[in-house]
């Protein structure tokens, strides 16, 4: 399974690259709002850094203006994927830009129907959102399933992007359902790291060297 950072936070995304982590980046204007940064400039920073996609959202909801919009974002680089909400003049976007060859993620998909949608319309990713789901007490790991189980039913290219990732358990959990990517903030991609008895045993491990008085260099 593929790992997106979620975020538009350039250090955050640099520490995670450097161990090896990062195989794109996502934003949003949330995430771009809280960066403080203007969008075409941080956008193009990212893509310095990140060899794989990076998404950037558009912020206009007629088709033509968002298709002038992502035609812009995609001209940052060439590993720019436009990011397009699930509507109808999104997916009327997605249509256009995907047969111009330019990557498009089609974003806060809360049903396996609009999954199906944004397939048709030739989507690179479609981005299925857990925790928003999780919120309204529905469980948003049983779309991932859904998406994956239609979209193998036909032979669907388009990437599963599992995306408002909120644990680390959400990450193992898509991975064994075989999303294609999770996108997720640095926080939880860090905190997969993370078990209490490899902490105990580090401890053990460490106070028995400190006894034995184990010297390697
Ligand atoms: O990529 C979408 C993601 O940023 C939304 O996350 O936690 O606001 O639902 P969240």
């Amino acid at each position: 399974m593929q790992f997106f950072v979620d975020t538009a936070e350039i250090d955050q995304i640099k520490e995670l690259n450097d161990l090896g982590m990062v195989d794109g980046v996502t934003t949003n204007p949330s995430l771009i709002m809280k960066s403080g940064r203007d969008i075409l400039e941080v956008t193009k920073e990212i893509c310095a850094i990140i060899d794989g996609p990076v998404s950037a959202e558009v912020v206009a909801l007629e088709a033509d203006d968002m298709l002038a919009e992502g035609r812009k974002l995609a001209k940052i680089a060439d590993n720019i994927a436009v990011k397009v909400p699930l509507t109808w003049a999104g997916l009327k976007t997605c249509k256009t830009l995907t047969d111009d060859g330019i990557m498009v993620n089609v974003t806060l998909c809360f049903s396996a129907n609009q999954a199906l949608l944004a397939a048709k319309a030739g989507a690179t990713f479609i981005s299925p959102f857990i925790g928003r789901l999780d919120d309204i007490n529905m469980d948003g790991l049983d779309l991932i399933e859904d998406i994956r189980t239609i979209y193998d039913n036909y032979g669907f290219e388009t990437n599963i992007l599992a995306a408002s990732i909120r644990s680390a358990n959400h990450m193992s959990e898509c991975a064994k359902i075989g999303a294609d990517v999770a996108t997720a903030p640095p926080n939880v991609i860090k905190a997969m790291a993370n078990h209490v008895l490899t902490d105990k045993g580090l401890d053990a491990f460490m106070a028995d060297a400190k006894k034995a008085g184990i010297k390697i260099v």
